[in-house]
């Protein structure tokens, strides 16, 4: 699919990987609603449409896919980055987990993403297509390698992960008669905000079992496969790794 003067909508827009992303669709020429539980007002330039959103409130994702479409039109393509990182071991020092925090997780990674794929794809279809193929839009979100190799302490965040990257096969398998194509993006450790909130010492451990590049991801790098993933018509049901082959100890 050709970027150049289609409409994207990117959540977790505010920060990290959706910020690259969505920086690098606007240099692609496309027209970017930039979704963000952490933007407090709607903002709109020539290209970019900033908007408050809480990706696990329905009413939310509907508001804020709505003022995308009044602004740009109806949207063809879609990067789920919202996302948050809490560690927490079921039986730990302050005993049991509360269910609240796994909740939580599952709540803003796999529901989130859900929510906003299921509306975005309602809406995507009832585009005319742009090809021979009958290709009308693709969404990509993203899962993590901890969804396929959860570490200690990680279990509400990986469960959510994993949940990510089985979505994606039966997803893109329903909508392929729609024209929509569903990929995953299964990052390694990437330098955002997200990174840096981890400790020291969980971030020195990821980082030893890094092969090559032995170094954070840039969010750049991301992006650029959210970019190739767009153009390229063949990619589909797929959950890549962007990870420098690391395989979590
Ligand atoms: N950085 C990494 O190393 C890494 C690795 C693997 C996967 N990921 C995943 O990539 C995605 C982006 O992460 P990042 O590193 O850019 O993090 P980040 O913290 O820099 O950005 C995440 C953004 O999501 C937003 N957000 C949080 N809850 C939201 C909600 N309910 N509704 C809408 N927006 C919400 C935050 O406000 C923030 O702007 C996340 O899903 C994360 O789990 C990151």
């Amino acid at each position: 699919m050709d970027i150049q003067g289609t409409t994207a909508i990117v959540t977790g827009a505010a920060s990290g990987l959706g910020q690259a992303t969505a920086a690098m669709l606007t240099d692609a020429g496309a027209k970017v609603a930039a979704l963000d539980i952490a933007f407090s007002d709607a903002e709109i330039t020539a290209d970019v449409l900033k908007h408050p959103c809480d990706v696990t409130s329905e009413a939310s994702v509907e508001a804020a896919l709505a003022a995308a479409q009044s602004a740009f039109g109806s949207a063809r393509i879609l990067v789920n980055c919202a996302g948050i990182l809490e560690s927490r071991r079921v039986l730990g020092r302050e005993g049991v987990m509360p269910l609240d925090h796994f909740r939580h997780l599952i709540d803003v990674h796999l529901i989130g993403t859900f929510n906003v794929a299921r509306l975005f794809a309602d809406s995507a279809r009832q585009l005319e297509p742009l090809s021979e193929d009958g290709h009308r839009g693709v969404i990509v979100n993203t899962s993590s390698v901890a969804g396929l190799e959860g570490q200690i302490g990680a279990v509400s965040y990986s469960t959510a992960k994993a949940g990510i990257a089985g979505m994606t096969l039966p997803l893109a398998r329903e909508f392929a008669r729609e024209g929509i194509r569903v990929v995953a993006i299964a990052p390694g450790l990437f330098e955002t905000p997200m990174a840096a909130g981890l400790r020291d010492t969980a971030q020195e451990q990821i980082m030893s079992a890094v092969p090559f590049p032995k170094r954070l991801g840039q969010p750049r790098e991301y992006a650029a496969l959210v970019r190739h993933i767009c153009e390229n018509d063949m990619l589909n049901g797929e959950v890549i790794r962007l990870d420098a082959a690391i395989r979590m100890p």
